[in-house]
């Protein structure tokens, strides 16, 4: 039978290749790091069938003895430090986990999996956010990187050493590099959540505005539940390769607020969207638009999800969940 370690179980993406990976009958074991996290309650009740186990990305052992106990034949390292905004404030932490944390996972399959013929297949969580002040425009697998985040120096890093214990040692590892994906699973602290969470809450007169950064930077935005398939369809090839994932459209804060408050009847954002100085970053990723071509090519991957329809997924379910709070 598969079996499947996932770091990062309680972020958007572990949940979503959970259920994915359930879908397909994998055995499923989740890291969950800390001594009391309250979101491993949550991931029992939600995913009975995931196996909780306790495990941290600075900390070699814990990996290894994750990787003792699962025993998988796919490893898909999601964890990180995973918001850009934050890895300004605590970027060793960030180098820590985002970055370091690929290194330990790669060296434990390495002393779990064997020298020789390991077979734990690995897939590594890159990001397009590693192109940073872009170099060309679509970004595919050849576009060079100019990280503008401590987020995405540590990301680079991790790209770079998977594909180096690929070379090195043989290691079935492949590396996604997604662009920004989203769903109602989106962490609260991510503008396309922000927003709709806050076009909610106004249209259900609880809240009165909401506060943004740069409404000009541009973003290639696709659905998580269409991006979890492509991380399993990397690791069910013959050779191990790394794959842009991508819709290949761009488009601004500016769209989206659009779309998302037209979602709820009002045809005007303008009077309810403020700019705050403590939004913007030291340094912005401006435009982000990435061509997918080997995706679609050799993996067969493509997204089912448009624009219009993850703005109004989303903003229908932040109606929902907001309006149920309202009616307790
Ligand atoms: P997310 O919702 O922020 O989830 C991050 C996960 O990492 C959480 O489960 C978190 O656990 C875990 N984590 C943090 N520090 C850890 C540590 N020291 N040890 C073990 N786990 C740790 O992120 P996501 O959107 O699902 O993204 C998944 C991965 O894809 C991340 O690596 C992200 O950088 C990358 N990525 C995301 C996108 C995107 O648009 N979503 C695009 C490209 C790449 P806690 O819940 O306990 O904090
Ligand atoms: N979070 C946030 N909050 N972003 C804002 C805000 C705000 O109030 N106002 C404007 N923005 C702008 C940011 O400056 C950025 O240009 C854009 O909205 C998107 O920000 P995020 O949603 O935080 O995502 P991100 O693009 O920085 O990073 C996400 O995508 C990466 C892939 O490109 C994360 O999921 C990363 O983990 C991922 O690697």
């Amino acid at each position: 039978m598969a079996r499947a370690l996932i770091t990062g179980i309680t972020g958007q993406d572990g949940q979503h290749l959970a259920e994915f990976l359930h879908g397909k009958g994998y055995e499923i074991f989740g890291v969950v790091k800390g001594q009391n996290n309250p979101r491993a309650q949550q991931i029992r009740e939600e995913f009975p069938f995931v196996e909780v186990l306790s495990g941290d990305l600075t900390d070699l052992p814990s990996l290894v003895s994750c990787l003792e106990t699962a025993q998988p034949t796919e490893v898909y390292n999601l964890g990180a430090i995973s918001f850009v905004h934050f890895s300004w404030t605590q970027a060793e932490l960030t180098a820590n986990t985002t970055g370091l944390g690929v290194l330990r996972m790669l060296e434990a399959i390495r002393m779990v999996g064997g020298q020789q013929n390991n077979p734990i297949r690995f897939y590594q969580a890159s990001s397009s956010e590693m192109f940073g002040k872009v170099r060309e425009v679509p970004q595919s697998e050849l576009t060079p990187f100019h990280p503008r985040s401590p987020y995405g120096c540590a990301k680079v890093f991790g790209h770079d050493i998977t594909v180096n214990y690929r070379e090195s040692y043989g290691l079935y590892a492949c590396s996604g590099i997604l662009f920004n994906h989203e769903g109602p699973r989106r962490g609260l602290e991510f503008v396309t959540r922000k927003i709709s969470n806050a076009v909610a809450r106004i249209k259900l007169g609880v809240q009165s505005d909401i506060s943004l950064g740069n409404l000009d930077a541009k973003r290639d935005w696709g659905y998580a539940g269409d991006y979890v398939k492509a991380m399993w369809l990397m690791l069910q090839q013959n050779e191990p390769d790394d794959y842009v994932v991508a819709t290949g459209e761009t488009h601004s804060i500016e769209e989206f607020l659009e779309l998302a408050f037209a979602e709820v009847g009002i045809a005007d954002w303008h009077p309810y969207v403020k700019q705050d100085p403590r939004f913007f970053r030291p340094a912005e990723v401006d435009l982000l638009i990435g061509d997918p071509t080997k995706a679609r090519e050799k993996l067969g991957w493509k997204p089912e999800v448009d624009f219009p329809g993850l703005v109004r997924m989303m903003v229908r379910h932040d109606l929902a969940v907001e309006s149920a709070k309202l009616s307790k």
